[in-house]
This record gives C-alpha cells, sequence and structure tokens, in this order.
C-alpha cells in the first residue's frame, strides 16, 4: 500500500517538477527575478497540493494532463505564500525546503517580488492554458483567487500573525487553519474533481472531505513542530514556540492533538465514501497527511 503511494507521488511529483519548469524557464524576464523563483519552486517541496489536484481529478477520470494548469498554479500560489510566509515581519524563518530561505538567499525586496510574481502568473497559467474550455479557466481563476486572497489564505495568516500571545479556543484555532491552510487544500481538491466532471452532491461531500484533511494536515504540522526532525522536514522546529503560536500540542497536549488527528481522520474518510472516492488515491493520500514525517 505503502510503496504504491510512494511510486503514485515520485511519478507525480517528476511531472509537477517538469512541468513547473517549463512555465518558469519560457519566462523572459530580469534574471534575477527569474533566480529568485525558480531558487524557491525547484528547491524541493512535497508537491503535496499539486499531487493532491491530480489525484482528486483521478478519482473521477483518467489522464489527468487537464488538470495540469491548476496543479501547476496552486504550487506557484504556495511556494509564493511560503516565501511570505517566512519574512522577517511574518514567521522570521531562516530555512525552508532544506535551503535558506528565499530572503536569505537572496533579499526581502526581491523575496517579496518573486512571491508577487508567483502569485500573478499563476492566473496567467490556468487563464493561458489551450486544454481548457473558457468556463473553466473563469471557475478556476476565480475558484483560487478566493482560495488565496482575502477570504482565504490571506485572511488565515492575518489571523495567525494576531494569535500570537494570546490563548485562543479550539474553534477559533480551527477556523485560523480552515483558512490559513485548508482553503489551498480544498481548491486541490475541487479543482481535480470539477474537472474531472465529479456530480454535485460528490463535490459537496468532497468540500467536507478537504475541509477535514486541512486539519489533518494542520494538526500534523503542529506535531512537526515539536516532536519532527529538522534534516526530514527541511525547516526548523521550534518556530511555533518560538513565535509564541497558538498550536494544537499547546491547546490540547501532544496526546490530545494526536487524538483529535484521528477523529479529523474518520471524518475524513467517511465524506471520502459519501463522496464515492473511497478506493481512489485520496484515501491513502489522507493517511500520507496524517502520518507524514516531512
Ligand atoms: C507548509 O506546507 C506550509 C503549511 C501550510 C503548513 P508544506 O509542508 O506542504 O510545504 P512544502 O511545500 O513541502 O515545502
Ligand atoms: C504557513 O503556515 C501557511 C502559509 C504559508 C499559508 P506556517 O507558518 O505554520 O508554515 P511553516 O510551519 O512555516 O511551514
Ligand atoms: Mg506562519
Ligand atoms: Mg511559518
Ligand atoms: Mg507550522
Amino acid at each position: 500500500m505503502q510503496d504504491k503511494l510512494s511510486s503514485y507521488i515520485s511519478h507525480k511529483k517528476k511531472i509537477i517538477a517538469e512541468e513547473l519548469n517549463h512555465y518558469l524557464e519560457k519566462l523572459d524576464i530580469p534574471q534575477r527575478l527569474k533566480e529568485s523563483m525558480v531558487y524557491s519552486v525547484q528547491a524541493g517541496g512535497k508537491r503535496l497540493r499539486p499531487v493532491l489536484l491530480l489525484a482528486s481529478y483521478e478519482a473521477y477520470e483518467k489522464n489527468a494532463n487537464k488538470a495540469l494548469s491548476a496543479a501547476i498554479a496552486l504550487e506557484m500560489v504556495h511556494t509564493y505564500s511560503l516565501i511570505h510566509d517566512d519574512l522577517p515581519a511574518m514567521d522570521d524563518d531562516n530555512f525552508r525546503r532544506g535551503k535558506p530561505t528565499n530572503h536569505k538567499a537572496f533579499d526581502e525586496a526581491t523575496a517579496i517580488l518573486a512571491g508577487d510574481a508567483l502569485l500573478t502568473y499563476s492566473f496567467e497559467v490556468i487563464s493561458g492554458d489551450p486544454l481548457l474550455a473558457n468556463k473553466e479557466k473563469v471557475y478556476l481563476t476565480n475558484m483560487l483567487a478566493a482560495a488565496s486572497g482575502p477570504k482565504g489564505m490571506v485572511a488565515g495568516q492575518l489571523l495567525d500573525m494576531k494569535s500570537e500571545d494570546r490563548n485562543i479556543s479550539l474553534h477559533e484555532l480551527e477556523h485560523i487553519h480552515t483558512l490559513k491552510t485548508g482553503k489551498l487544500l480544498t481548491f486541490a481538491i475541487m479543482a481535480g474533481a470539477y474537472l474531472g466532471n465529479a456530480d454535485e452532491t460528490q463535490l459537496k461531500h468532497l468540500n467536507n472531505f478537504a475541509y477535514y484533511l486541512g486539519l489533518i494536515f494542520q494538526v500534523q504540522d503542529d506535531i512537526l513542530d515539536v516532536t519532527g526532525d529538522e534534516s526530514k522536514l527541511g525547516k526548523p522546529v521550534g518556530s511555533d514556540a518560538q513565535n509564541q503560536k497558538s498550536t494544537y500540542p499547546n491547546l490540547l497536549g501532544m496526546d490530545g492533538a494526536i487524538e483529535k488527528k484521528q477523529v479529523y481522520v474518520n471524518n475524513a474518510l467517511d465524506e471520502l465514501n459519501k463522496a464515492k472516492a473511497a478506493n481512489s488515491t485520496l484515501h491513502m493520500l489522507t493517511n500520507h497527511f496524517s502520518e507524514r514525517e516531512q
């Protein structure tokens, strides 16, 4: 089971890396900007979001070529969010994906601009894909903008910052994570299934599935910030404690956080079943999200 998933992930990662390269290489832009964008995009991320998007497509249709541009765009938005997240004004981190953060390798202004460029380029990637119908382009661009913008990830980042140095409830924590992490993961699931022509009922349950998946992902991120291995993670552990972040282990204790994660896993798998996708790779990916060490 695990081997099957590992080879699925490495196969997709290869395709995603090549496609990202293709989109970045063809840019005729100031060299330093390009280097900075390529640096973070090709720094060795896990590519979980684009893999998830392709797997969601394949839960309903074969041959995920049609879903590739959305997967690439999503990884670009995600990478931009990490570049900005690491900046001194935000989490002030020095390592990401096993390498110095973008502002350390380049400088703050370049890092900000590389992030801006990845975000905006993502919309060009989707809207310029000849494999997509106009209706699909509009739907995907709208959904990606909503997931990453003021109603989505950006709002989550602001609330996350505001939650430093104070105690928050589990309800508030879930709300922050749903926006900060969950919205982009939800885009992965919904964009893939939409392009794969899932029906309304399936999409409704997949939306619920993605909600739990986002929470699973973030509980594990919080757990790994305490118990993780820096060499596997490629980013420092203890960053949350240093920034006095509200996290699951903080709020519930380590055992409580692990128990909560299991509840989310059960709920996620239940929704996946209802979306008639219980036999898809999404099932294995859910367990992978929960147990990942990197
Ligand atoms: C890290 O995401 C940021 C969070 C939302 C917690 P990933 O753990 O997926 O980071 P990469 O893409 O593998 O670097
Ligand atoms: C980052 O969350 C989430 C986004 C960039 C949207 P974290 O700050 O928890 O991520 P890490 O731990 O730095 O990867
Ligand atoms: Mg952060
Ligand atoms: Mg951070
Ligand atoms: Mg974290």
